[in-house]
């Protein structure tokens, strides 16, 4: 791997707050030109030279995905599920065309540029340093069609909570106008156009006092889907259930950690169709007890409010966190940041 050494090394913050705000010194970019990705380089973050036709810019052939890595006081590093993270981007590459990025080839990238970076992964509880690779295609010319050029990036931000309200409970609103997948299209992939779409409907759902908006499915409007940037999970009637994955709804890493970890507490959850009706009855009746959602960025976030049809429902308490979302909170940052075994085997220890 080649290597341009940064001149101007950037002053480290004492204390991180803000998601995505922040870059590291370096950054990671491998070229895929004559039909091969090429020798990737560890360089300076900096601008990117992009000729105004690039055709990711015209018609958004690009996938991401966004992963952590934790460092504790001693100084030990630590990477979570970072391959599995890899391999769904190569479920995202091949759904647009993409030339897949091997696997192990990314990670041991990846591995090379934290270690470098380590002294940039804040130590607070809650904080870590947030992991973007993204890969785009670069072609020079206006034709739609699978690229021939592509770039890929992993750039390195220390972040705070995603919510600036950090694990306070969120505010859903249910989405009854815009849909954010349909059937056969890429709501199971992490492509750009998904989030440019979702845009809209958070903002105005953002007007309202809400902090996401949770999705329906295209076709009948009436099952839950995903919130954008998480999964979603209810506890009704005393049962956890989350939407199962059909082909529309992100298979969120997360998402399949919080299955694996309360099943491992024999808590079963079932993955199924879920009727919006049946969680807006189960906070009138009061059987909805808890809603949380879970993603890399937004970890365990607990909702408190859902908005439906200019209505508002409570679910537990106003303000209040619930017992499964508080459990998974304190549980898999602990197993991120090695302050309990992980017995699932999902933390590498890279320094
Ligand atoms: C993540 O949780 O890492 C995401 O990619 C969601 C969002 C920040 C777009």
């Amino acid at each position: 791997m080649k290597f341009i050494e940064c001149k101007n090394l950037k002053a480290k913050p004492e204390t991180v707050t803000s998601f995505g705000k922040l870059f590291t010194d370096y950054m990671y970019v491998r070229e895929y030109a004559d039909g091969a990705w090429q020798e990737g380089c560890i360089m300076p973050f900096d601008a990117l030279e992009l000729l105004p036709c690039a055709s990711v810019l015209h018609y958004g052939q690009a996938v991401f995905e966004g992963l952590k890595a934790y460092r504790n006081a001693c100084g030990e590093v630590r990477l979570f599920r970072a391959r599995d993270n890899f391999e769904r981007m190569q479920t995202s590459c091949a759904r647009l065309c993409i030339p897949p990025v091997d696997t192990e080839e990314a990670y041991s990238a990846l591995v090379k540029l934290v270690k470098l970076e380590r002294e940039w992964i804040p130590t607070e509880r809650g904080t870590s340093l947030y992991i973007r690779p993204f890969v785009f295609a670069a072609d020079d010319s206006l034709g739609v069609h699978a690229a021939k050029k592509y770039k890929f990036i992993i750039i390195l931000s220390p972040s705070g909570a995603y919510y600036s309200h950090g694990f306070a409970p969120v505010a859903l609103k249910v989405e009854r106008e815009y849909v954010r997948a349909g059937r056969g299209g890429t709501g199971a992939y992490k492509v750009i156009g998904n989030y440019a779409a979702s845009i809209k409907a958070g903002e105005e759902a953002a007007a309202l006092g809400y902090d996401q908006v949770l999705w329906l499915d295209g076709q009948s409007r009436r099952y839950v889907e995903e919130v954008g940037s998480m999964n979603i999970f209810f506890v009704l009637d005393g049962k956890v259930i989350t939407p199962e994955l059909n082909g529309t709804i992100l298979p969120g890493i997360t998402r399949d950690s919080v299955i694996k970890l309360l099943k491992s507490k024999g808590i079963p959850v079932e993955e199924r169709r879920i009727d919006i009706k049946e969680i807006i009855d189960g906070a009138k009746s009061g059987a909805l007890t808890e809603a949380f959602g879970s993603g890399t960025a937004a970890v365990i976030s607990p909702v408190d409010r859902l908005g439906d049809d200019g209505r508002d429902y409570v679910i537990g308490k106003v303000g209040a966190v619930g017992k499964i979302a508080q459990m998974l909170f304190d549980e898999l940052p602990a197993i991120q940041t090695g302050k309990i075994p992980d017995p699932f085997s999902w933390v590498n220890k890279i320094v």
